[in-house]
Formats: C-alpha cells, sequence, structure tokens
C-alpha cells in the first residue's frame, strides 16, 4: 500500500503523514525531508537544490525521482509506505507509476485555503530532530524549545512570506493539475484540512478504511 498525501505547502501533509505512520506502521517518507538532508550534508545535490527551495521553485524532476526510486526500495517499505510532498508535477507521478505500478496507491487531498497557510506557515517552528510546532496552535512547553529532544526551535528559511507565496504559486500551477489526473485513475479522495489537527486524522482514516482493512 502507498499514501500519497497531497495538499498545498503548509497543509498539514507532515503533521498527518507522522501521524499515519504512527498508526499504521508505515515510514513517512518526504522529498523535503530527504532534500533538507542534502543541503544540510553539502552534497552537490544538496547545493543545487538549495537554489529552487529558497526561492519557492521546484528541485529538478530527475533529482527528486531519483531520490524517490532509492528510498522507497528500501526493506522498510515493504508493507507499505506514505509519500508526503511527492509527486508533484505530472511527470513525477508517472514516474512513480513506472518505479511501481503495482504497487496499491490512493491519494488524499489535504485542503486548506491560501490565507490560512500563509498564517500557519509564518508561525511554523522546526527542530533539527524533525519535530514540527506551531507558535499559536501547538506550543512547545518552553518557548523555543523542542519537546522530543531539547533542540533549538527555528523558523524554516523558506517560511517568509514572500517565499510562502512563491510556493503557493508554483502548488497553483504545477502540482493542483494532479487532482485531476488521479481522480481520473479513481483513487483520489479530499479532507478539510482546516478543522484540527485529531479532526483531519480521523477524517482521513475514515476515507482510508475503503483502501486500507483496519486491525
Ligand atoms: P516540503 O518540505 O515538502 O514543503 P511543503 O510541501 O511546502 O510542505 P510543508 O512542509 O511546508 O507543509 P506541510 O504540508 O508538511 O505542513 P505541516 O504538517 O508542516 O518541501 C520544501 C521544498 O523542497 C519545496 O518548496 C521544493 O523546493 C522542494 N521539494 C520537495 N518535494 C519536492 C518534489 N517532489 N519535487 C520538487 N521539489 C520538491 O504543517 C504546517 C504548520 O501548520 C505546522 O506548524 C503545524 O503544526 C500546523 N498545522 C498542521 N495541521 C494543522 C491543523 N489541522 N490546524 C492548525 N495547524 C496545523
Amino acid at each position: 500500500m502507498r499514501i500519497i498525501l497531497l495538499g498545498p505547502p503548509g497543509s498539514g501533509k507532515g503533521t498527518q503523514g507522522d501521524l499515519l505512520g504512527e498508526h499504521y506502521g508505515f515510514p513517512r517518507i518526504s522529498t523535503g525531508d530527504l532534500l533538507r538532508a542534502e543541503v544540510g550534508a553539502g552534497t552537490p545535490v544538496g547545493l543545487e537544490a538549495k537554489k529552487a527551495m529558497d526561492s519557492g521553485g521546484l528541485v529538478d524532476d530527475d533529482v527528486v525521482n531519483e531520490m524517490i526510486r532509492r528510498r522507497i526500495g528500501r526493506n522498510d517499505c515493504g508493507k507499505g509506505y506514505i509519500l508526503d510532498g511527492f509527486p508533484r508535477t505530472i511527470p513525477q507521478a508517472e514516474q512513480l507509476n513506472a518505479i511501481n505500478s503495482k504497487r496499491e496507491e490512493v491519494v488524499a487531498d489535504i485542503r486548506v485555503a491560501d490565507e490560512r497557510l500563509v498564517e500557519r506557515l509564518s508561525a511554523r517552528r522546526v527542530c533539527s530532530c524533525g519535530a514540527v510546532f506551531h507558535a499559536i496552535n501547538r506550543r512547545p512547553q518552553i518557548e523555543d524549545v523542542c519537546d522530543a529532544c531539547g533542540g533549538r526551535l527555528i523558523r524554516r528559511g523558506d517560511d517568509s512570506p514572500e517565499v510562502i507565496r512563491e510556493r503557493l504559486r508554483v502548488y497553483h500551477e504545477l502540482t493542483e493539475p494532479l487532482i485531476v489526473f488521479y481522480r481520473q485513475k479513481g483513487n483520489y479522495f479530499s479532507v478539510n484540512g482546516e478543522a484540527d489537527v485529531q479532526t483531519v486524522f480521523a477524517a482521513i482514516r475514515s476515507k482510508l478504511k475503503d483502501w486500507i482493512l483496519e486491525n
């Protein structure tokens, strides 16, 4: 089983991906996290990707496709996996199908209006351990300190208002066409991502019941 989380920047793909991963025992694979690891390690891929990421654009399809091909070939993906932020273009979706067309697949689209997203992302705080907080909705126990590891919380470089607006523009132009693509495949559903985190989680799980047998 492959669960694809679709949705604009800040819609909650990472938040819901973690909850779903824990619930079903599937790894969450985020191309954003994979790319940030390359940037952090200063690899040639990371240096190239950084330009696109800093400006709110997309990293080259070939680079991301290769990253995903390698990652989903690993043993922990045998039972199933959750894709967060991939595919983001029609060519990426076609490539995913070419890598593994036999895997059962379902697409959950988390819908949130643009104005809400600017507010959410401006208030997001992240830790290098991967934990995600929100200055209003999900505050850490101690200000700017990660509840999970005690690390310092920071604002992501691409969470500035200008870059958020560009990420949203790119989403509408290049990623939104995937809604029609997957609707035509017949494996798509959407949920209201403006509800609170647990309500969104319950809505996704309820729709997933048609595809995944719950224990
Ligand atoms: P990536 O890291 O994937 O960024 P994104 O898609 O823009 O998504 P975000 O991580 O910003 O948001 P999210 O939907 O995960 O929301 P979250 O759960 O954190 O990608 C970064 C960059 O890498 C891209 O711009 C691109 O350059 C490149 N890239 C990545 N994948 C690529 C690909 N496939 N092809 C090419 N380039 C690629 O939640 C956001 C905030 O809201 C948090 O503070 C959270 O606590 C809060 N929140 C979550 N849910 C709720 C709720 N229900 N109510 C209130 N607050 C909530």
